[in-house]
């Protein structure tokens, strides 16, 4: 990594914080009766009228603009004529690409009430994340990443997914390196100022296992166990991180009001 990457943070930057604006957007309309399907246009409007668009349209054959994941589905849940109801967990994932660089970033939402299990669920993959985060530095090594998030989120009874991870990011959507939820303490490959990538941990309330769904996109927990999932965008700096997709508005995690 070359140490000339202030202009790809301005770029990272901007992508990040329209990926963080879309999510800001669409929160007021996460209430019983909207689809998934409504919530993709109204975000796929909101990104074009805003100078960019959507990196997942058209990707590898993906269809809609973004990823709407219910309940018990992992991730890359397709935006569908489903209408949220009372009690719905959801995840929306929105991936921003603006002059080339790309800004993605994933929040929970909750319809109504939830279960206090659900709400916990929630809580613990949100502080996972941003333990996760708060640790990054040059210096420190992937495996780093893993094992905080691991240890956290498994202290608390609930499972980190293997079979997705998060990425590197710039200006391709998914590059290396691969950024695991799970591993060991000073194991992996060592962060250097100017890398840029994802954590986005996806965590079940039952066990690990995932399986894909016929439609070759949509993945589940095995055991109909509700998932949860957030998602940052961040960068390395010379002596720590800049998160490039925090919320505009402040908003955290659910309940947003
Ligand atoms: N946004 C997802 C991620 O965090 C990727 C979605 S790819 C899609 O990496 F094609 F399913 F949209
Ligand atoms: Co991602
Ligand atoms: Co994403």
């Amino acid at each position: 990594m070359n140490n000339n990457y202030i202009e790809k943070f301005e770029k990272m930057r901007i992508a990040g914080r329209l990926a963080a604006e879309t999510l800001d957007m669409i929160t007021g309309f996460i209430k019983p009766g909207i689809s998934t399907n409504q919530i993709d246009q109204l975000c796929y409007d909101y990104i074009k009228n805003n100078g960019g668009h959507s990196a997942p349209l058209f990707y590898r054959g993906y269809t809609k603009s973004l990823c709407t994941s219910l309940n018990h589905v992992v991730c890359h849940g397709i935006p569908s004529d489903r209408l949220l109801n009372e009690g719905d967990c959801l995840n929306i994932d929105v991936t921003a690409i603006v002059n080339g660089y790309h800004g993605d970033t994933s929040r929970m939402f909750t319809v109504g009430k939830i279960p206090i299990k659900a709400q916990n669920l929630i809580d613990t993959t949100y502080e996972s994340m941003m333990r996760a985060i708060k640790i990054l530095k040059p210096g420190i090594k992937l495996g780093d990443i893993g094992s905080e998030i691991q240890a956290y989120v498994e202290d608390k009874g609930f499972s980190v997914v293997r079979d997705f991870c998060g990425h590197g990011i710039s200006n391709t959507f998914h590059e290396k390196p691969n950024i695991l939820h799970y591993g060991k303490k000073n194991t992996g490959l060592e962060l250097k100022p100017g890398m840029t990538f994802t954590i986005e941990p996806m965590i079940n309330s039952g066990k690990y296992d995932v399986k894909v769904l016929n439609d070759g996109w949509t993945a589940v927990t095995k055991d109909k166990s509700l998932s949860a999932q957030f998602e940052h965008t961040i960068g390395i700096t010379e002596n720590g991180y800049e998160i490039f997709t925090e919320s505009v508005k402040g908003y955290i995690k659910p309940p947003y009001n």
